[in-house]
């Protein structure tokens, strides 16, 4: 049900049907939740962006970067969680404004979160194949070079086929089923957990306080910039509210699985990063594309150098898997509300939209095979606080609706916490530069463009009962 069927600002109505139309299987508990949160969350962020950011923006301070970003992603995650739980409706972010602002903010927010899930299934890709790269090379096995990076004819790369190949491999995976998929996801989150939880341990012995000398080589400035790059090491929690639709009692299991998998993660890497600066002056971290590995190297430690990056190809792979799965449940949703075409809202007999799956892994991998990480982490980022900006702005919305049931996690201190949300995001994306500024404005025209020439016309809600 509708509120006005032919204005782009029409809403969805909750009623007392909303939770139940859901066609895809309820299958995920909190703990598989929590998993799929990290298993989205520490991959490429963690194992390759410490040691630029250290030594040429925030030095040992890194790990007030990472405390800033995780308090911003922390205070979203709480309204993200009473979001999840209000209205367990797959689509994320996109979905529930769709309730509290109205069809065209909800496919603005959906384009954005395409743009978050889309990317960082490229980027994240592009970054596991030069892992795997260098570790096929212990083997002595060399990939052509024609074929061994993104499009760059001045370095002789044209495609990069390992990020490709495993963007299709778990897009292939993912039209097995969500069960099956976790399952494979489950154990790969613990041998990540695992490695990164070592290296904190052993590295700790090794950790010289002189290293952290000085803390701050590029003062409160740095810091800010370095935690809105490190933003993008948190990236991925939002990803588990993509899931509920195919969640048990959604409304106690979304917030725990959201908030724990958060937790753990602020503080694995709060961790990582003042061992890591610990054991190695940020001044030698310039350049290095594997710095987690390249400290073990420096203590000696190259037994321990070469079980990470099997870790981190581990964990890149899981960030893969779970961004996989939230972008295709997103275009799902937008797909069933009719503002992409309805092909992407089929299932098969298994409940699992298969289509949809396999042809956003094309997409994708054809991504990550032409363009690199680094080009395309800032980008993500800006979708990414942009969402979580207007989730925290949502929670007044959500509050003041009188159709939405007042029943299920709370986000506490409300309305302190919404707004101290909303403005770290805000903050945090103004400081990221100006091209990406730009980038995100064009994304954004042409997700207006799309909408006017396609959404608004073939919109469910035009056909709909309004009240
Ligand atoms: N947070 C994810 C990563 O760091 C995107 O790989």
């Amino acid at each position: 049900m509708s509120d006005g069927s032919h204005s782009p600002f029409r809403r969805k109505i909750f009623t007392k049907d909303t939770i139940v139309e859901g066609k895809l299987k309820k299958s995920l508990g909190a703990f598989d939740l929590t998993m799929l949160g990290v298993g989205a969350v520490v991959g490429s962020g963690i194992f390759i962006l410490p040691g630029e950011i250290a030594s040429v923006v925030s030095g040992p301070a890194i790990v007030i970067s990472f405390i800033i970003a995780g308090i911003a992603c922390c205070l979203a995650a709480l309204c993200y969680s009473e979001f999840a739980s209000k209205l367990p409706i797959a689509g994320s972010a996109y979905t529930y404004s769709y309730y509290v602002f109205g069809e065209i903010f909800a496919w603005i927010i959906g384009w954005a979160l395409l743009l978050e899930y889309g990317l960082a299934v490229a980027a994240v890709a592009s970054g596991w194949s030069s892992y795997m790269q260098s570790l096929l090379a212990g083997f002595h096995v060399e990939i052509p070079k024609l074929i061994a990076g993104s499009y760059n004819p001045a370095t002789g790369t044209y495609f990069d086929l390992l990020a490709f190949v495993v963007v299709i491999v778990i897009g292939v995976l993912l039209s097995l089923g969500i069960r099956e998929s976790t399952r494979v996801n489950n154990i790969m989150v613990i041998v990540k957990l695992a490695v990164v939880v070592l290296f904190i341990v052993v590295g700790a012995f090794y950790v010289k306080p002189d290293n952290w000398q000085p803390f701050m080589p590029f003062g409160f400035k740095g810091i800010i910039t370095g935690a809105s790059m490190v933003f993008f090491a948190y990236i991925g929690f939002d990803a588990v509210s993509t899931a509920s639709e195919e969640v048990k009692n959604p409304q106690k299991n979304m917030p725990i699985g959201i908030i724990s998998s958060l937790f753990i993660c602020t503080l694995l890497y709060i961790l990582l990063s003042a061992v890591l600066t610990g054991i190695i002056h940020y001044d030698l971290l310039k350049d290095v594309s594997a710095p987690v590995a390249f400290a073990l190297q420096a203590i000696n430690q190259n037994w321990f150098a070469g079980l990470l990056s099997l870790g981190a190809i581990v964990g890149m792979t899981t960030v893969i898997l779970v961004m996989s799965y939230g972008g295709t449940r997103l275009i799902y949703a937008m797909g069933r509300d009719g503002l992409l075409p309805k092909t992407f809202a089929k299932v098969n007999s298994n409940n699992t939209p298969v289509v949809n799956t396999l042809i956003f892994a094309t997409v994708m991998g054809i991504i990550a095979g032409l363009v690199p990480l680094t080009k395309l982490a800032e980008l993500i980022n800006i979708g990414t606080l942009f969402a979580f900006a207007m989730v925290s702005l949502g929670i007044f919305f959500l509050r003041n609706n009188k159709h939405i049931p007042d029943t299920g996690f709370k986000t506490p201190f409300y309305p302190v916490v919404p707004a101290l949300s909303l403005l770290l995001c805000v903050y945090l994306i103004i400081n990221l530069s100006g091209i990406t500024l730009i980038a995100f404005a064009i994304w954004f025209v042409v997700g207006l463009i799309v909408y006017f020439s396609f959404g608004v016309w073939h919109s469910k809600l035009r056909d709909e009962k309004r009240i």
